[in-house]
């Protein structure tokens, strides 16, 4: 567990967590307190890790794209936590109510239509609030306003909350009777590379199995509270091509550092991108295999890669081994949701008696 919170009244407060993958961002509300109910998404193998780690909470499948049968169930929801995926939504020229990226639009705003709750947090990817100049943000403000909602909005880095990844995100905030007031980020006690994942060995550790040396670090300490052994540590076995180029690259480097026949190798601007030991790790993907150890001649595995989503090493990821990769990289890292969660609770709490 991450730093449980003691105050039993954080309880009352329900979450419904749409989009909620693996359950990153949920996790963080759980820990910070509040009861997570239920989580949509059209993700199986996603949806088994969300109910493997939420255990109380209701793994729902379904296409978001449709509206939420039953909707009215969930009225006893204080907070809707996740936002549809915006890439490809368009408000430009014809704004078409029957084209597909909307729909999934439609359907967030239905939910929030048919459940009034007292807050929502949407993420999304900073481009959000550049596209179609602007006026995408602005029109998903104007309608969530007209429903009631105080908008406010921020990009927050990941790394300055306590976690060991430069990962930036938009979160669109929105309450019915306050404005949101968004943590303070610090760089003060940024937590690197080498901190989050040096207690974990080159080799696979078979699931349920032993940590191979003690932790080093106190987020080393953090992330084991709770834990079992190790799962989902399984190391990619790279041919020995990859692995002798993989060598070639220093701690922090990347392709350029490779000789001039070997750049080209990978067609992309981050090939052969190796972590720096020393700073925070740089956005956690789904999977593209282009970011390797900072000392390890292989890819992180999903383990090292939740780690560095400050996912607890208590939390264990279903499916197949892209699946796992896909869930961690997709997530809202829990320390960060945990942040936001304990703020919303601080504003929320007046209401509660
Ligand atoms: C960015 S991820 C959410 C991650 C999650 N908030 C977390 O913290 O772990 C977006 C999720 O939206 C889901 N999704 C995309 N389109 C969907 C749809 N039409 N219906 C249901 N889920 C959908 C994906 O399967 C994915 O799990």
């Amino acid at each position: 567990m991450l730093m449980p919170e003691e105050d039993s009244s954080l309880t009352k407060l329900k979450v419904l967590d749409l989009f909620c993958g693996a359950g990153g961002f949920s996790f963080g509300f759980e820990e910070a307190g509040f009861d997570v109910v239920a989580g949509f998404d059209f993700d199986k193998e996603a949806l088994l890790t969300f109910q493997h780690n939420h255990p109380n909470a209701q793994a729902i499948h379904h296409d978001l794209s449709q509206p939420i049968p039953n909707i009215e169930n969930f009225k006893n929801v204080d907070v809707v936590i996740g936002g549809p995926p915006c890439q490809g939504f368009s408000i430009s020229g014809k704004r078409d109510s029957t084209d597909e990226r909307n729909q999934l639009y439609k359907a967030y705003l239905h939910t929030l239509e048919h459940i009034q709750p007292k807050a929502f947090i949407m993420e999304n990817v900073p481009n959000l609030l550049a596209m179609e100049g602007g006026l995408l943000k602005d029109q998903i403000i104007a309608d969530l306003s007209a429903m009631g909602y105080l908008v406010t909005y921020q990009i927050l880095n990941a790394s300055h909350f306590g976690v060991p990844q430069n990962r930036r995100r938009v979160f669109l905030v929105g309450m019915q009777d306050s404005y949101f007031t968004f943590p303070i980020p610090t760089t003060n006690d940024i937590i690197n590379c080498c901190d989050a994942i040096s207690d974990l060995s080159d080799s696979s550790i078979d699931d349920g199995d032993s940590y191979p040396m003690p932790p080093a670090t106190e987020y080393q300490r953090l992330m084991r509270q709770q834990s079992k052994g190790i799962f989902n540590h399984e190391a990619t076995k790279h041919t020995d091509k990859t692995k002798s180029i993989i060598a070639l690259v220093p701690d922090g480097g990347n392709y350029k550092d490779l000789p001039l026949d070997l750049q080209g190798t990978r067609k992309v601007n981050i090939a052969w991108t190796r972590y720096a030991s020393g700073k925070p790790s740089p956005t956690i993907d789904t999977g593209h295999n282009h970011h390797f150890h900072y000392q390890y001649n292989r890819v992180p595995t999903v383990r090292e890669s939740a780690r560095l989503q400050s996912f607890p090493d208590s939390f264990i990821f279903k499916g197949k081994k892209t699946s796992q990769y896909r869930q961690v990289g997709n997530a809202v890292p829990p320390i960060l949701a945990k942040t936001l969660a304990r703020n919303l609770y601080t504003i929320l709490k007046k209401d509660i008696v």
